[in-house]
């Protein structure tokens, strides 16, 4: 049991997905896992434990954002002894080299948050994706390609959905940004500070070129083809 995952230890796999939304959480625990448990609903963030292909895996859903997603990370692998961790999320593109419904492996992420410099005393650290994960991700997305492209590279961590700085768009897109989330640039520093495997797989859910959207069904249909690459990657 820890402050906001009312699990016992045990209940939790090494092996965890995690996405923002909890309800996402429950449909990958019901369409991809065998045997899920539910662990934990303390705040209604959903946690799962069943059986993917042999493997434990663990699904929780990490809420919006770099404050609410540390909470559980951090909890995840000091309290339950998490030792790999895949985000499954949405992101949306910031360049017409990406189109809707892509895949984008994060193989880094930047962020105007504080969190890495009030870590970090001011100095600018470098979050990066584990390459092993993000290596076997790779592969299994050449492996069984997707309906949509797979794109490996940089994304934006933003603390505001709604920017106030729509200008950062241009110098992000110019120095290799591909998308904009909101987590990844945490994730990617507690998983270095915990000694564990993280990478972050974002399906693009809307696009702030050409301002097109997702609709609810297409997004479970490429979300689909993102749980098993991620599925694949964590349990390789
Ligand atoms: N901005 C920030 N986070 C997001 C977006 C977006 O456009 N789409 C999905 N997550």
């Amino acid at each position: 049991m820890s402050t906001h995952i009312a699990a016992e230890p045990g209940q939790v796999a090494p092996i965890m997905l995690f996405p923002g939304d909890p309800l996402r959480a429950k449909w990958i625990a019901e369409t991809f896992l065998e045997d899920a448990e539910l662990y934990s609903q303390t705040r209604g963030m959903l946690g799962f434990t069943g059986t993917w292909e042999g493997h434990r895996v663990s699904v929780q859903g990490s809420g919006m954002g770099q404050p609410s997603m540390a909470i559980y990370a951090n909890e995840l692998m000091e309290s339950y002894g998490v030792e790999t961790i895949v985000r499954v999320g949405s992101c949306g593109a910031l360049t017409e080299r990406v189109a809707l419904r892509d895949i984008i492996i994060a193989n880094g992420a930047s962020t105007d948050s504080a969190i890495n410099r009030v870590r970090f005393h001011g100095l600018d650290y470098a979050p990066v994706a584990d390459f092993g994960l993000l290596r076997a991700a790779v592969a299994a997305s050449e492996a069984e390609p997707p309906a949509s492209a797979v794109h490996v590279g940089p994304l934006f961590s933003s603390d505001q959905f709604y920017t106030t700085r729509a200008e950062l768009t241009e110098p992000l897109v110019r120095h290799g940004v591909l998308g904009v989330e909101m987590e990844t640039s945490g994730l990617y520093t507690l998983a270095a500070y915990y000694g564990r495997r993280a990478l972050s797989i974002c399906t693009v859910s809307d696009h702030l070129v050409t301002g097109a959207e997702t609709t609810a069904h297409e997004r479970e249909q490429t979300f689909g083809d993102m749980i098993r690459i991620a599925l694949r990657a964590a349990t390789s």
